[in-house]
């Protein structure tokens, strides 16, 4: 069986702490699975920042390049605010998305039953929710150019640009096409053509991308401002929702606080097939660094183990693994095992990072 190569970046923050759990689980499943992994771990954002200047070295891009798949924890914290802007942790990791070209960013959001509770949201209207936003990640505001802070006269100006090509709408739209094709048939793009050229460039190529090649997902079109609207009034409505890197940014953020807690979600970003047909890929959480409880053992494991489940499925093709792992985290979830983050109304004691893990590797075990 192949051996399946992991370059882990824990980061900053929880960053290492959640990350040591999901080395726990790497070793379960291959002395439990016989799963092989060729696992090499490096410096990402500040920590990368303190040991070498610079938030990613090109070393480590250079590796990130050649793994099957690439998990990295979180990035950022306080101590590195008044740094410039050039080596701010965050670089880092919008270096690797840009240099891997990572531009298909999958954010599910799932409300787990056990948690419908937690949300901000009545039950009814979260239940069950099960969507996955599809966010472009290289292009747009992040990296559109001009950019910068200059002067006019005696004031200071600011300027980002939102720029998108056709070719870089037209992958991302394919890609939504081809998830909802696994999914409901159902897609929702969201721009804002009424005020953004960019916005009525992006909605005229997801409808011609639609028309040509996948006339038979039902497609929809939706103001981004309006989107936000209905994620938290009817969140039901959407399956696939595909969107700029800036939108995507915010309505992730969004979908995510539906689920309950942030700290359930895992993301996916995918790029280009590599030789062995899978595509270039780097996972990690949905949630930051937290610097507010990092090194107290509070952080949600979860997040990150399934975003190594994600990569159980999309790049070593062990979607039964996956399924398992999964499996796993509801039992969990169902027994009542909550992490601080996971208090919901009724109350009760927090396990630690470690005990969460502990419960999972125990569930895997049971299975
Ligand atoms: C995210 C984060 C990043 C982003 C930051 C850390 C650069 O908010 O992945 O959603 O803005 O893309
Ligand atoms: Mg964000």
């Amino acid at each position: 069986m192949a051996t399946h190569s992991l370059l882990i970046l824990p980061g900053d923050g929880i960053g290492p702490e959640v990350m040591a759990e999901v080395r726990r689980v790497i070793d379960w499943f291959a002395a439990n699975k016989g799963i092989a992994f060729d696992v090499s771990e490096d410096l990402v954002g500040g920590a990368a920042y303190d040991a070498h200047g610079t938030p990613l070295t090109d070393e480590t891009l250079a590796k990130a390049q050649e793994v099957d798949a690439v998990l990295l924890g979180a990035v950022g914290g306080p101590k590195y605010d008044n740094l410039d802007f050039s080596v701010k942790p965050e670089r880092g990791l919008l270096r690797l998305r840009k240099e891997m070209d990572l531009f298909s960013n999958l954010r599910p959001a799932q409300c787990f039953d056990a948690l419908a509770d937690f949300s901000s949201l009545k039950r009814d209207v979260v239940a069950g929710l099960d969507i996955v936003i599809v966010r472009e990640l290289t292009s747009g505001v992040y990296f559109g150019e001009p950019r910068g802070i200059h002067k006019e006269g005696n004031e200071r100006v600011g300027i980002n640009t939102q720029r998108y090509t056709e070719s870089e709408i037209a992958r991302v739209a394919r890609s939504a096409f081809e998830l909802a094709k696994k999914r409901s048939n159902k897609v929702c793009s969201m721009e804002k053509a009424n005020v953004m050229e960019s916005g009525i460039l992006w909605r005229d190529v997801v409808q011609e991308i639609h028309d040509t090649e996948y006339p038979e997902v039902e497609l929809t079109h939706m103001y981004a401002d309006n989107g936000a609207m209905q994620l938290v009034r009817a969140p039901k409505q959407f399956d696939v929702i595909v969107t700029d890197n800036l939108f995507g940014d915010v309505l992730s953020d969004c979908a995510a606080m539906l689920t309950g807690s942030l700290g359930m979600l895992p993301s996916a970003s995918l790029g280009l097939p590599m030789a062995n047909g899978k595509p270039k890929a780097m996972y990690e959480p949905v949630h930051g660094s937290a610097p507010d409880i990092a090194g107290q053992g509070k952080a949600n494991p979860i997040a990150c183990i399934l975003s190594f489940a994600m990569a159980l499925r999309y790049s070593f093709d062990e979607g039964e693994a996956a399924d398992l792992l999964e499996g796993a985290v509801e039992k969990v979830l169902a027994d009542g095992v909550r992490t601080a983050d996971l208090m919901g109304p009724e109350g009760g004691t927090p396990v630690s990072t470690t005990e969460m893990g502990d419960a999972i590797l125990a569930a895997l075990d049971a299975a």
